[in-house]
C-alpha cells in the first residue's frame, strides 16, 4: 500500500544525518531535536501547542485524561474509524457513544450526533476519516450548545485544511478544543516507528497534557496528576522534521495519484470515487472506491493475484466487534457504516506512485469489473 523505501532513497542523506546527529549527542529522550520538531510542527499548523508523544493512540488517551473526563462520561464517535478511537475511551471506562457516518464524505453524521446526545455526553470525537475534515462548523455549534469538547482525531489526516463559515483556513487538528495525529509509518507524515502528537490552543491544556504523557510530572519526581509514559524518540522526531519540509509536496503526489485514480473509474457505474467535499482539501491518505453490484472481497483477491495490495479498511464496524459487544447495538442500526464495509475497497496511495503503477493498478481494477 506504501512505498516508503523509494521515498526515504530520495531524502537518505537529510534523514542519515539527522539520526547519527542523534546518536552521537546521546540525547535520546526529550533531546533538543523533539523541540525542534515540535516547534516546526507548531508553525506548519498555525497552532499554539504541538505535544509530541508515543502514537496517535496515546494522543487520545492523554487528551482525554487531559480534559478531565471521568467514568461513565459519554463520549461520541463513529462506528466507521481505526479501533484505536473507541479503544481509548473504553480503557479509560468513559462510554463509548456511536454513531453512523456521512454517505458520501464517510465522516461522522451530523444528524447522528445530535440523536447520541443525553445529558451525560462530555465529548464529540470527530475523526477525519481517509484524510478529509469532518463538518467542523456544525460540530462546533453542537458542541457549543451542549457544552461538549471536540477531541479532533486527525491521525489520518495531518496537512489538510478545513475553510470555515468565516472563510478561515485551519490545519486539521487544530480547530477543536485538541486534536491529535499518528505518525505510523504509512501516515501522511510517517516516522520509522511509532510516534504521534497532540495539538491545542489552549495553554493550560498544553501544560496538563505535557505534564500527563511524562508521568505526570511538571518538575522532576513531583508527580501532581496521574500520567503515562508516552514520548516521542528523538530519533523519531529528527526524521519527523526532516519529512516535515516535503509534508506539502507528499500530498502534492497523492492528490496527483488521487486525480489520476478519479478519471480512470469516472464514468464506471460499479464503482464510486472519493468524494471530495469543497470545505476540506482531501489529503488521501487513503483513496477508498465504493463498489456496487460486485463482490468486493473477489474484487480484492483478483488485485492481490496481481500483486495490488488493496486493502479494506474497514471490514467490521465499531459497533459489531466483538470486544465491544453492548447490548445497546446490534446489527442494522448504522446502515451506511454497515454497508460500506461490506462494499469499500482502498487502493494503493502513497507518495512515488508513478504513470506506470498507476496505469497498471487501474487497468486491473477496470479489467475485474468488466470481466
Ligand atoms: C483514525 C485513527 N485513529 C487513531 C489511530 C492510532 O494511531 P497509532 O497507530 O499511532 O496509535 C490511527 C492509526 O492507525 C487512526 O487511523
Amino acid at each position: 500500500m506504501v512505498d516508503l523505501k523509494t521515498q526515504y532513497d530520495k531524502i537518505s542523506d537529510e534523514i542519515d544525518n539527522a539520526i547519527k546527529e542523534v546518536i552521537e549527542s546521546t540525547a535520546f529522550i526529550n533531546g533538543p531535536k523533539v523541540k525542534d520538531f515540535q516547534a516546526a510542527l507548531e508553525n506548519y499548523l498555525g497552532v499554539k501547542h504541538v505535544i509530541p508523544c508515543a502514537n496517535g493512540t496515546d494522543a487520545l488517551q492523554v487528551s482525554m485524561m487531559g480534559l478531565g473526563l471521568e467514568p461513565g462520561d459519554e463520549v461520541i464517535t463513529t462506528s466507521f474509524t481505526f479501533i484505536a478511537t473507541v479503544e481509548v475511551i473504553a480503557l479509560l471506562r468513559l462510554k463509548p457513544v456511536l454513531t453512523d457516518v456521512d454517505p458520501n464524505t464517510f465522516n461522522i453524521s451530523i444528524e447522528s450526533i445530535k440523536k447520541a446526545i443525553t445529558p451525560k455526553t462530555k465529548a464529540i470525537v470527530p475523526v477525519h476519516i481517509f484524510g478529509q475534515c469532518c463538518d467542523m462548523d456544525a460540530i462546533q455549534q453542537i458542541a457549543d450548545e451542549h457544552g461538549l469538547y471536540i477531541i479532533e482525531d486527525a491521525c489520518q489526516a495531518i496537512g489538510s485544511d478545513y475553510t470555515g463559515k468565516d472563510g478561515r483556513k485551519k490545519k486539521a487538528g487544530t480547530i477543536g478544543n485538541v486534536g491529535c495525529t499518528s505518525f505510523f509509518p504509512s501516515k501522511n507524515l510517517g516516522c520509522y516507528g511509532d510516534g504521534g502528537a497532540i495539538f491545542t490552543n489552549d495553554d493550560a491544556l498544553a501544560k496538563t497534557l505535557r505534564s500527563i504523557v511524562n508521568h505526570g510530572m511538571a518538575v522532576r519526581y513531583h508527580h501532581d496528576t496521574i500520567g503515562v509514559n508516552s514520548r516521542l524518540d528523538s530519533l523519531q522526531a529528527a526524521i519527523l522534521e526532516i519529512k516535515l519540509k516535503y509534508l506539502d509536496q507528499y500530498i502534492a503526489s497523492r492528490i496527483n495519484a488521487a486525480d489520476y485514480y478519479d478519471e480512470a473509474f469516472k464514468n464506471q457505474p460499479k464503482l464510486k470515487t472519493p468524494y471530495r467535499e469543497p470545505h476540506t482539501r482531501h489529503v488521501f491518505h487513503q483513496y477508498t472506491l465504493v463498489t456496487h453490484g460486485i463482490d468486493r472481497d473477489k474484487m480484492q483477491e483478483y488485485l492481490q493475484s496481481k500483486d495490488i495490495p488493496a486493502m479494506i479498511y474497514y471490514p467490521v464496524p465499531m459497533h459489531l466487534q466483538k470486544a465491544y459487544v453492548d447490548p445497546r447495538y446490534k446489527p442494522g442500526d448504522f446502515p451506511v457504516t454497515e454497508e460500506l464495509s461490506r462494499t469499500v475497497i482502498s487502493l494503493p496511495m502513497h507518495t512515488e506512485l508513478d504513470s506506470e503503477q498507476l496505469e497498471y493498478i487501474s487497468g486491473h481494477v477496470l479489467n475485474f469489473i468488466q470481466s
